[in-house]
Protein backbone atom coordinates (compact mmCIF):
# COMPACT_ATOMS: atom_id res chain seq x y z
CA UNK A 1 0.00 0.00 0.00
CA UNK A 2 1.21 3.33 -0.35
CA UNK A 3 1.37 6.61 -2.89
CA UNK A 4 -1.70 8.35 -1.85
CA UNK A 5 -4.30 10.61 -2.66
CA UNK A 6 -5.18 9.10 -5.87
CA UNK A 7 -4.07 5.68 -4.79
CA UNK A 8 -6.82 5.01 -1.62
CA UNK A 9 -9.88 6.09 -2.00
CA UNK A 10 -10.54 9.18 0.70
CA UNK A 11 -12.26 8.54 3.86
CA UNK A 12 -14.25 11.07 5.63
CA UNK A 13 -15.75 11.29 8.81
CA UNK A 14 -19.21 13.74 8.62
CA UNK A 15 -20.22 15.96 11.52
CA UNK A 16 -23.07 13.47 12.37
CA UNK A 17 -20.19 10.53 12.90
CA UNK A 18 -20.54 8.62 9.68
CA UNK A 19 -17.87 7.02 7.60
CA UNK A 20 -18.03 8.02 3.92
CA UNK A 21 -15.22 6.84 1.30
CA UNK A 22 -14.95 8.54 -1.89
CA UNK A 23 -14.93 6.89 -4.76
CA UNK A 24 -14.19 7.72 -8.00
CA UNK A 25 -16.23 8.09 -10.88
CA UNK A 26 -13.78 5.62 -12.38
CA UNK A 27 -14.25 2.98 -9.65
CA UNK A 28 -16.31 -0.51 -10.82
CA UNK A 29 -17.92 0.19 -7.80
CA UNK A 30 -19.22 3.99 -7.80
CA UNK A 31 -22.73 3.51 -9.13
CA UNK A 32 -23.36 0.25 -7.03
CA UNK A 33 -25.17 1.71 -3.96
CA UNK A 34 -24.97 -1.75 -1.74
CA UNK A 35 -20.79 -1.54 -2.55
CA UNK A 36 -20.47 2.01 -1.83
CA UNK A 37 -22.70 1.18 1.73
CA UNK A 38 -20.17 -1.81 2.86
CA UNK A 39 -16.90 0.45 1.82
CA UNK A 40 -18.25 2.87 4.40
CA UNK A 41 -18.99 0.22 6.77
CA UNK A 42 -15.72 -1.48 6.66
CA UNK A 43 -13.56 1.64 6.95
CA UNK A 44 -15.80 2.61 9.96
CA UNK A 45 -14.85 -0.43 11.46
CA UNK A 46 -10.88 0.13 11.33
CA UNK A 47 -11.40 3.98 12.10
CA UNK A 48 -13.15 2.50 14.93
CA UNK A 49 -10.30 0.56 16.30
CA UNK A 50 -8.19 1.25 18.75
CA UNK A 51 -4.41 -0.61 18.26
CA UNK A 52 -4.24 -3.29 20.72
CA UNK A 53 -7.74 -4.79 20.61
CA UNK A 54 -8.10 -7.59 18.24
CA UNK A 55 -9.16 -6.50 14.75
CA UNK A 56 -13.15 -6.09 13.92
CA UNK A 57 -14.77 -8.91 12.57
CA UNK A 58 -16.02 -8.32 8.68
CA UNK A 59 -19.07 -10.36 8.12
CA UNK A 60 -18.36 -11.20 4.19
CA UNK A 61 -21.01 -12.00 2.17
CA UNK A 62 -20.97 -14.97 0.02
CA UNK A 63 -20.13 -12.82 -3.12
CA UNK A 64 -17.19 -11.48 -1.30
CA UNK A 65 -15.76 -15.03 -0.60
CA UNK A 66 -16.32 -15.82 -3.74
CA UNK A 67 -14.06 -13.19 -5.22
CA UNK A 68 -11.75 -14.36 -2.84
CA UNK A 69 -11.57 -18.06 -4.04
CA UNK A 70 -11.78 -17.26 -7.52
CA UNK A 71 -8.66 -15.11 -7.27
CA UNK A 72 -6.80 -17.14 -5.19
CA UNK A 73 -7.04 -20.04 -7.31
CA UNK A 74 -5.69 -18.12 -10.62
CA UNK A 75 -3.53 -16.55 -8.80
CA UNK A 76 -2.05 -19.49 -7.13
CA UNK A 77 -1.31 -21.51 -10.81
CA UNK A 78 0.55 -17.92 -12.00
CA UNK A 79 2.32 -18.33 -8.66
CA UNK A 80 3.95 -21.73 -9.39
CA UNK A 81 5.18 -19.77 -12.95
CA UNK A 82 6.40 -16.36 -11.40
CA UNK A 83 7.15 -16.27 -8.03
CA UNK A 84 10.23 -16.74 -6.75
CA UNK A 85 10.86 -20.06 -4.63
CA UNK A 86 11.13 -17.91 -1.26
CA UNK A 87 7.49 -16.40 -1.63
CA UNK A 88 6.42 -19.83 -2.60
CA UNK A 89 8.19 -21.71 0.60
CA UNK A 90 6.45 -18.81 2.57
CA UNK A 91 2.87 -19.04 1.16
CA UNK A 92 2.61 -22.61 1.72
CA UNK A 93 3.89 -22.19 5.62
CA UNK A 94 1.24 -19.70 5.83
CA UNK A 95 -1.46 -21.91 4.84
CA UNK A 96 -4.17 -18.84 3.92
CA UNK A 97 -7.38 -19.91 3.44
CA UNK A 98 -8.58 -20.46 -0.66
CA UNK A 99 -12.19 -20.66 0.13
CA UNK A 100 -13.05 -17.49 2.21
CA UNK A 101 -11.94 -14.28 3.12
CA UNK A 102 -9.79 -14.85 6.36
CA UNK A 103 -9.95 -12.27 9.22
CA UNK A 104 -7.09 -10.02 9.56
CA UNK A 105 -7.20 -10.69 13.14
CA UNK A 106 -6.71 -14.38 11.66
CA UNK A 107 -4.24 -13.70 9.50
CA UNK A 108 -1.91 -11.78 12.22
CA UNK A 109 -2.18 -15.36 14.40
CA UNK A 110 -1.35 -17.51 11.08
CA UNK A 111 2.04 -15.17 10.16
CA UNK A 112 3.01 -14.85 14.64
CA UNK A 113 4.60 -17.82 15.11
CA UNK A 114 6.44 -17.59 11.81
CA UNK A 115 8.10 -14.36 11.57
CA UNK A 116 6.48 -11.91 14.63
CA UNK A 117 4.29 -9.87 11.77
CA UNK A 118 0.74 -9.00 12.93
CA UNK A 119 -1.79 -7.32 11.15
CA UNK A 120 -3.54 -3.35 11.53
CA UNK A 121 -6.69 -2.13 10.32
CA UNK A 122 -6.86 0.36 8.19
CA UNK A 123 -9.60 2.52 6.65
CA UNK A 124 -7.99 3.66 3.08
CA UNK A 125 -4.41 5.97 3.02
CA UNK A 126 -2.26 5.91 6.68
CA UNK A 127 0.35 8.22 6.83
CA UNK A 128 3.92 7.30 6.04
CA UNK A 129 5.59 7.81 8.52
CA UNK A 130 3.36 5.59 10.45
CA UNK A 131 2.88 2.89 7.56
CA UNK A 132 6.25 2.67 7.63
CA UNK A 133 7.29 3.16 11.20
CA UNK A 134 5.28 0.36 12.60
CA UNK A 135 6.92 -2.06 10.57
CA UNK A 136 9.93 -2.11 12.80
CA UNK A 137 7.57 -3.20 15.49
CA UNK A 138 6.33 -6.34 13.22
CA UNK A 139 2.76 -4.64 12.24
CA UNK A 140 1.39 -4.23 8.55
CA UNK A 141 -1.52 -1.75 8.40
CA UNK A 142 -4.33 -3.23 6.13
CA UNK A 143 -7.01 -2.65 4.95
CA UNK A 144 -10.42 -4.74 5.27
CA UNK A 145 -12.55 -4.55 1.71
CA UNK A 146 -12.22 -6.41 -0.62
CA UNK A 147 -12.66 -5.05 -4.41
CA UNK A 148 -16.06 -5.26 -6.93
CA UNK A 149 -17.33 -8.30 -7.90
CA UNK A 150 -17.64 -7.30 -11.82
CA UNK A 151 -13.93 -7.15 -11.99
CA UNK A 152 -12.84 -9.94 -9.92
CA UNK A 153 -9.10 -9.50 -11.55
CA UNK A 154 -8.75 -5.40 -10.85
CA UNK A 155 -8.54 -3.36 -8.41
CA UNK A 156 -7.71 0.46 -8.42
CA UNK A 157 -6.33 0.59 -5.11
CA UNK A 158 -5.04 -1.66 -2.63
CA UNK A 159 -7.52 -4.57 -1.34
CA UNK A 160 -7.23 -7.22 1.35
CA UNK A 161 -6.16 -9.88 -2.04
CA UNK A 162 -3.29 -7.42 -2.29
CA UNK A 163 -2.78 -6.98 1.37
CA UNK A 164 -2.80 -10.53 2.57
CA UNK A 165 -1.88 -12.83 -0.54
CA UNK A 166 0.55 -10.21 -1.60
CA UNK A 167 1.86 -8.93 1.68
CA UNK A 168 1.02 -11.23 4.34
CA UNK A 169 2.34 -14.41 2.10
CA UNK A 170 5.86 -12.39 1.75
CA UNK A 171 5.42 -11.82 5.46
CA UNK A 172 5.47 -15.48 6.19
CA UNK A 173 9.26 -16.11 4.91
CA UNK A 174 11.80 -14.34 7.96
CA UNK A 175 14.22 -13.02 4.81
CA UNK A 176 11.45 -10.77 3.53
CA UNK A 177 10.07 -9.96 6.82
CA UNK A 178 13.37 -8.80 8.53
CA UNK A 179 13.36 -6.55 4.91
CA UNK A 180 10.41 -4.70 5.60
CA UNK A 181 10.98 -4.64 9.68
CA UNK A 182 14.51 -2.94 8.14
CA UNK A 183 12.50 -0.61 6.06
CA UNK A 184 10.32 0.42 9.06
CA UNK A 185 13.62 1.31 11.58
CA UNK A 186 14.81 3.29 8.03
CA UNK A 187 12.09 4.95 8.19
CA UNK A 188 11.77 5.96 11.89
CA UNK A 189 15.50 6.97 11.60
CA UNK A 190 15.52 9.33 8.69
CA UNK A 191 14.19 13.08 10.05
CA UNK A 192 13.11 14.70 6.68
CA UNK A 193 10.15 14.05 4.21
CA UNK A 194 12.45 13.95 1.41
CA UNK A 195 14.43 11.17 3.03
CA UNK A 196 11.31 9.30 4.14
CA UNK A 197 10.00 9.27 0.71
CA UNK A 198 13.24 7.96 -0.72
CA UNK A 199 13.20 4.99 1.51
CA UNK A 200 9.70 4.51 0.40
CA UNK A 201 10.36 4.87 -2.63
CA UNK A 202 13.14 2.02 -2.73
CA UNK A 203 10.12 -0.21 -0.49
CA UNK A 204 8.12 0.34 -3.45
CA UNK A 205 10.50 -0.63 -6.26
CA UNK A 206 11.26 -3.34 -4.02
CA UNK A 207 8.77 -5.02 -1.67
CA UNK A 208 6.46 -3.83 -3.93
CA UNK A 209 7.46 -4.04 -7.23
CA UNK A 210 10.45 -6.47 -7.03
CA UNK A 211 11.61 -8.90 -9.46
CA UNK A 212 14.51 -11.18 -9.10
CA UNK A 213 16.47 -13.67 -11.07
CA UNK A 214 16.88 -17.70 -10.54
CA UNK A 215 19.23 -19.02 -12.67
CA UNK A 216 17.80 -17.48 -15.96
CA UNK A 217 14.21 -16.59 -15.20
CA UNK A 218 13.05 -13.29 -13.78
CA UNK A 219 10.84 -14.21 -10.98
CA UNK A 220 8.71 -11.55 -9.03
CA UNK A 221 8.94 -11.05 -5.15
CA UNK A 222 7.09 -7.66 -4.74
CA UNK A 223 3.39 -7.79 -3.43
CA UNK A 224 2.30 -5.53 -6.17
CA UNK A 225 3.01 -7.89 -8.70
CA UNK A 226 2.62 -11.01 -7.11
CA UNK A 227 -1.85 -9.92 -6.55
CA UNK A 228 -1.96 -9.01 -9.89
CA UNK A 229 -3.54 -10.83 -12.24
CA UNK A 230 -2.56 -8.98 -15.24
CA UNK A 231 1.11 -7.56 -14.27
CA UNK A 232 2.13 -11.36 -12.95
CA UNK A 233 2.01 -11.57 -16.74
CA UNK A 234 3.34 -8.70 -18.21
CA UNK A 235 6.65 -7.86 -15.91
CA UNK A 236 9.08 -9.82 -18.04
CA UNK A 237 8.30 -7.04 -20.71
CA UNK A 238 9.13 -4.22 -19.03
CA UNK A 239 12.42 -2.35 -18.65
CA UNK A 240 14.06 -4.29 -16.32
CA UNK A 241 17.03 -2.90 -14.59
CA UNK A 242 19.91 -3.55 -12.27
CA UNK A 243 19.36 -2.79 -8.40
CA UNK A 244 20.30 0.81 -7.83
CA UNK A 245 19.33 2.63 -4.40
CA UNK A 246 20.00 6.00 -6.20
CA UNK A 247 18.25 5.25 -9.01
CA UNK A 248 15.00 3.65 -7.14
CA UNK A 249 14.95 6.16 -4.68
CA UNK A 250 14.04 8.94 -7.08
CA UNK A 251 12.81 7.27 -10.34
CA UNK A 252 8.98 8.75 -10.52
CA UNK A 253 6.29 6.04 -10.62
CA UNK A 254 2.45 5.98 -11.98
CA UNK A 255 0.83 4.39 -9.78
CA UNK A 256 -2.35 3.81 -11.81
CA UNK A 257 -0.46 1.90 -14.57
CA UNK A 258 1.19 -1.15 -14.39
CA UNK A 259 4.92 -0.61 -13.38
CA UNK A 260 6.90 0.02 -16.50
CA UNK A 261 10.63 0.13 -15.08
CA UNK A 262 11.50 -2.61 -12.61
CA UNK A 263 14.59 -3.02 -10.99
CA UNK A 264 16.03 -6.55 -10.82
CA UNK A 265 18.59 -8.66 -8.06
CA UNK A 266 20.51 -10.44 -8.81
CA UNK A 267 19.73 -13.18 -5.88
CA UNK A 268 16.98 -12.31 -2.67
CA UNK A 269 21.13 -12.28 -1.39
CA UNK A 270 21.93 -9.31 -3.17
CA UNK A 271 18.74 -7.81 -2.57
CA UNK A 272 19.87 -7.99 0.86
CA UNK A 273 22.98 -6.82 0.57
CA UNK A 274 22.12 -3.87 -1.52
CA UNK A 275 18.37 -2.49 0.27
CA UNK A 276 18.70 -4.78 3.62
CA UNK A 277 22.19 -2.93 3.81
CA UNK A 278 20.29 0.69 3.21
CA UNK A 279 17.85 0.37 5.26
CA UNK A 280 19.92 -0.99 8.36
CA UNK A 281 21.98 2.33 7.94
CA UNK A 282 21.03 5.00 5.88
CA UNK A 283 20.19 8.50 7.34
CA UNK A 284 19.32 11.86 6.20
CA UNK A 285 23.09 12.51 4.57
CA UNK A 286 23.23 8.80 3.32
CA UNK A 287 20.10 9.54 1.63
CA UNK A 288 20.99 12.89 0.20
CA UNK A 289 24.38 11.66 -0.86
CA UNK A 290 22.62 9.10 -3.16
CA UNK A 291 19.79 11.83 -4.56
CA UNK A 292 23.24 13.81 -5.25
CA UNK A 293 24.79 10.91 -7.15
CA UNK A 294 21.82 10.72 -9.79
FE1 LIG B 1 1.18 -2.96 -0.85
Amino acid sequence: MFEEAQYFAPVETRDDGSVVVELAKSHPGFADAVYRERRNAIAALALNHTRGEPIPHVDYTAEEHHVWALVTSELAVKHRMYAVREFLAAAERLGLPRDRVPQLQEVGELLAPITGFRYLPAAGLVPLRDFYGVLADGLFHSTQYIRHHSVPFYTPEPDIIHEVIGHASTLASSRFAELYRLAGRAARRVETDEALEFVSKVFWFTLEFGVMWEGAELKAYGAGILSSYGEIEEFRGMDIRPLDLSAMGTTQYDITKYQEVLFAAASLDHLEDVVGAFWDTCDDDAVARLVSAV
